[in-house]
């Protein structure tokens, strides 16, 4: 044995990895290489991506087939087909989960083409890259490690060197005693009161996960009310204000960066409110702390840095609810539950290191929403939670996807030929039938879309009838979305009605559904942090796959800054009511419209 690795076994593993790894990032014409790279090579051009092979034979099948592929034909062809397309994963303690895909526009061949193109790809090499510390954020040079944030098995990864396990293990643990302390009362206000509320104050990646946890797993809250101010507009935060006491609330001020424009001044006026009242600024230490990668900002607000809950540059924004930005979830749920979501993620990010891609969950919905979006021109993706508690997911899964993959510039600073990031959108059913539904059901677009649901309500009235109900509606969709109705059946179902003929004509057309629309269908025994772990970290991984296969980089977010840039620029021109010239036509007119509308 190496002399250096003889210490402990698993560190000297995980040290072989990484220059392993780094060995494999350095290599040239792999198509995997993440580093900053000018122009085009001969090598490049032959992987990009729509020149590629496997991309080729998805077009050539597409072109020949794709309209072809008629879901309830294929049902009808292969009595297996629900066996052979849909996965379980079991976990310890939460029953299996079932993914359903079943009724999408695959066959065989489709999936084994789909499955070369990951292949080709190179997914699996990424992954290992990605949960070795390798710095796939290349814009920014940084490493892309939220998966640490939930290695539960606590296997060393290096970033620079040094093992990140020890930083995550300190902060976990700085987590738990805080929550703790404040669920148990033993951490008190000013006033020597309980602490009754807590307010996090974030935005983006720093409000939209904690948010959307913390609805989800109302169930398990532990009693105390939990709030969110995410946006600059003074309503948000006057009507949070207008509920909650300076003596029993806490304010979380959450931002990486701890530069963000809302989040700076949504903070101060918080603090600001509470030294109205208490007058004291040594108060400020019982009823404020931080969640940061940035201690200096955090001391020049004047948030002493024994309150603050530190994280790294490795994270991004929209893959932090694992971090210290989860303390609003763990304190809603108390700390045991917080790694109970860790674990869930856990779960499913050993699955998508060890499956085999044709097992792989996360590895096929990337794959089938490529299908969808690059060959059959699917504009946006639907997430449909049947769960009213899931109602900030699709939300939260807008940042999570359309941020990390609505790129258009390949690893390498070309511009793409082919379409990348979907628009993520979607609402609880079943609400969202009784409003959009229509137009997937009969619209001129093609919205593939995901289904989830629990097999069991944590609120199972009326003698279990909402339940059943709201599970036949998830089950009708789907159904519906993939059989349509085709004109025999209206046209029998008119005449039985009794429809005279000259009325059947006339209704016919708009009675018939073509049908063939794709979806999935997850179920889970139960919505529980593990298993929304689960399915949080499923949709990661799924978005990560497809930035993978696009070839972007799904870790930076610089279309976001152009705007922050001159919304600085123009709010010192809202200081008065002199009409400004300085922008364009468009601009100008709506400044000046503004400026004389206020007064
Ligand atoms: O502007 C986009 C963004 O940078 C997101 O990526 C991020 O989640 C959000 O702003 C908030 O950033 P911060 O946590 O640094 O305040």
């Amino acid at each position: 044995m190496n002399n250096k690795c003889a210490a402990t076994g698993a560190k000297c593993r995980a040290r072989a990895e990484a220059s392993r790894i780094g060995a494999q990032i350095g290599a040239q014409g792999q198509g995997l290489d993440f580093s900053e790279r000018k122009g085009a090579t001969e090598m490049e051009a032959k992987q990009f991506l729509t020149s590629t092979t496997a991309w080729q034979n998805l077009q050539d099948y597409y072109n020949k087939n794709g309209k072809g592929l008629v879901i309830k034909e294929l049902f009808a062809q292969d009595p297996n087909r629900f066996d052979k397309y849909s996965l379980k994963l079991s976990t310890p303690n939460d029953g299996d989960i079932l993914i359903d895909f079943s009724k999408n526009r695959i066959n065989d061949q489709v999936f084994k083409l789909l499955l070369d193109l990951a292949r080709e790809r190179k997914v699996e090499e990424a992954r290992d890259i990605m949960f070795n510390g390798g710095k796939i954020n290349f814009t920014e040079n940084r490493a892309v490690l939220h998966i640490a944030l939930r290695n539960r098995s606590n296997r060393p990864i290096m970033v620079d060197g040094k093992d990140v396990m020890p930083d995550v293990n300190g902060v976990l643990e700085h987590m738990k005693q805080f929550t703790n302390s404040i669920l148990s009362g033993e951490w008190k206000g000013y006033t020597g009161k309980q602490i009754t509320d807590v307010v996090n104050i974030g935005i983006g990646g720093s409000d939209l996960g904690p948010l959307m946890v913390t609805e989800a797993l109302k169930p398990f809250n532990k009693g105390l009310n939990l709030h969110f101010v995410s946006n600059i507009d003074g309503t948000h935060m006057a009507e949070v204000l207008k509920k909650v006491n300076p003596e029993t609330v806490l304010f979380i001020i959450a931002s990486k960066t701890f530069t963000t424009q809302e989040t700076c001044t949504n903070a101060k006026s918080a603090k600001d409110w509470f030294l109205a009242t208490s007058n004291d600024p040594s108060s400020v230490a019982k009823h404020f702390v931080a969640l940061s990668t940035n201690a200096a900002k955090v001391s020049e607000f004047g948030i002493d840095t024994a309150n603050m809950f530190g994280f790294w540059d490795w994270v991004g924004g929209r893959y932090s609810l694992w971090s210290a930005i989860g303390l609003s979830i763990s304190l809603s749920i108390g700390f045991e539950n917080f790694t109970q979501l860790l674990d869930g993620a856990f779960f499913l990010d050993q699955h998508f290191q060890t499956a085999p891609l044709e097992k792989n969950v996360p590895v096929i919905m990337a794959l089938l929403g490529v299908w969808y979006d690059n060959f059959y021109g699917a504009e946006t993706h639907a997430l449909l939670p049947y769960d009213q508690y899931l109602h900030r997911f699709a939300a939260y899964f807008q940042q999570g996807d359309m941020e990390s993959n609505g790129k258009y510039v390949t690893r390498s600073g070309k511009l793409v030929d082919y379409s990348t990031g979907p628009i993520v959108w979607g609402e609880p059913g079943t609400n969202g039938q009784h409003a959009f539904y229509q137009l997937i059901h009969q619209g001129t677009r093609l919205i593939p879309a995901d289904f989830i649901a629990p097999a069991q309500s944590h609120n199972p009235i009326g003698g279990g009838a909402h339940h059943r109900i709201l599970l036949a509606n998830f089950l009708a969709q789907t159904e519906a979305l993939m059989a349509g109705k085709a004109e025999a059946q209206a046209r029998d179902e008119l005449e039985r009605a009794g429809t005279g003929a000259d009325e059947v004509g006339r209704i016919l057309p708009h009675k018939v559904f073509e049908g063939n629309r794709p979806t999935n269908s997850i179920v889970v025994r139960r919505v529980t942090p593990f298993t929304l772990g689960v399915l949080i970290a499923l949709y990661e991984q799924k978005i990560f796959t497809q930035g993978i296969i696009w070839d972007i980089n799904s870790f930076d977010q610089w279309g976001v800054e152009l705007g922050k840039q001159l919304a600085k620029a123009i709010e010192p021109e809202l200081q008065d009511n002199n009409p400004v010239s300085s922008h364009d036509g468009s601009t100008n007119g709506l400044i000046n419209f503004i400026k004389s509308s206020r007064s």
